[in-house]
């Protein structure tokens, strides 16, 4: 059985999608299987990817009100080893249609059930909230990965996503563990980004991924290519630090 990773964090712009691409993708560059599932109404992970987000018959908005079944939300090898279920802005609707729904926080995870067994890495990107879609991702997850941003203010919000983590746990996914954090767009060049590392590893008791993102352009360059970091600079200072993650991810045994 694969391991599904929700990569979240309600702080906006933090690089969550930017890690759920790139990490994807460097992981299928590994020989795993990986199946992408976005869930931000945003759609960047989709676009990130190639596909037009405004032209896809069925997207995982279809998929959670049940008007498709999974095979048909699915759209395959978006490059070699990665599948995707997509979002567009239709999904931002979602939560009001929600509401009503029975077991709502558990739709997503009844929707895969029956391809999970495909993957070695289920990879679900989460939008900037901690909303219901961000539930939905907690309880099809294995385990949480928090993108922090070497900034000011990087540990704003983290005791609320903690305590999130813990209530789903308790409450709806018993199974579920932090992964952990991994820092993103570290500047070397600053002395700020050092001591923000140091500073959220003073103050947090999760697991500290090694590797650390660097700011590199050529990450905020390759979604308008549509292609992820490996396959847009092979040889890039993002590419090679994702590698390293995918690395540290397929080592870190739950
Ligand atoms: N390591 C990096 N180096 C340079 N730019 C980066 C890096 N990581 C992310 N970015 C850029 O920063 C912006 C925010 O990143 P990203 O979209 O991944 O964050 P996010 O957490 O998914 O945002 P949102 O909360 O809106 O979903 C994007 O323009 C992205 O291209
Ligand atoms: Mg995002």
């Amino acid at each position: 059985m694969g391991r599904a990773i929700a990569i979240a964090n309600q702080k906006g712009g933090v690089g969550k999608t930017t890690t759920s691409i790139n990490l994807s993708a460097t992981l299928a560059e590994k020989g795993k299987k990986v199946l992408v599932i976005d869930t931000d109404p945003q759609g960047n992970t989709t676009s990130g990817f190639g596909l037009n987000k405004n032209q896809l018959e069925n997207t995982i908005y279809e998929l959670l009100i049940g008007e498709c079944k999974v095979n048909d939300a699915l759209y395959k090898d978006v490059v070699d080893g990665v599948d995707i279920i997509p979002s567009n802005v239709n999904l931002a609707a979602v939560e009001i249609e929600l509401i009503d729904m029975e077991e709502k926080e558990f739709i997503l995870k009844k929707a895969i059930e029956k391809i999970r067994k495909n993957y070695d890495f289920i990879i679900i990107d989460c939008p900037p909230s901690l909303s219901m879609l961000t539930i939905n991702a907690m309880t099809t997850a294995n385990t949480v990965l928090v993108p922090i941003q070497c900034e000011y203010y990087a540990l704003e919000g983290l005791s609320q996503l903690v305590h999130t983590v813990n209530l789903v746990k308790e409450r709806l996914n018993e199974d579920l563990e932090m992964e952990g954090v991994i820092f993103t767009m570290y500047d070397s060049r600053t002395n700020l980004s050092m001591q923000v590392v140091e500073n959220v590893k003073d103050h947090i008791s999760e697991n500290v991924y090694k590797t650390i993102i660097p700011r590199n352009i050529r990450l905020a360059e390759a979604p308008s290519y549509g292609l992820p970091i490996n396959l847009y600079d092979t040889k890039s200072s993002g590419a090679e630090a994702y590698r390293l993650l995918a690395d540290e991810v397929i080592g870190r045994k739950f």
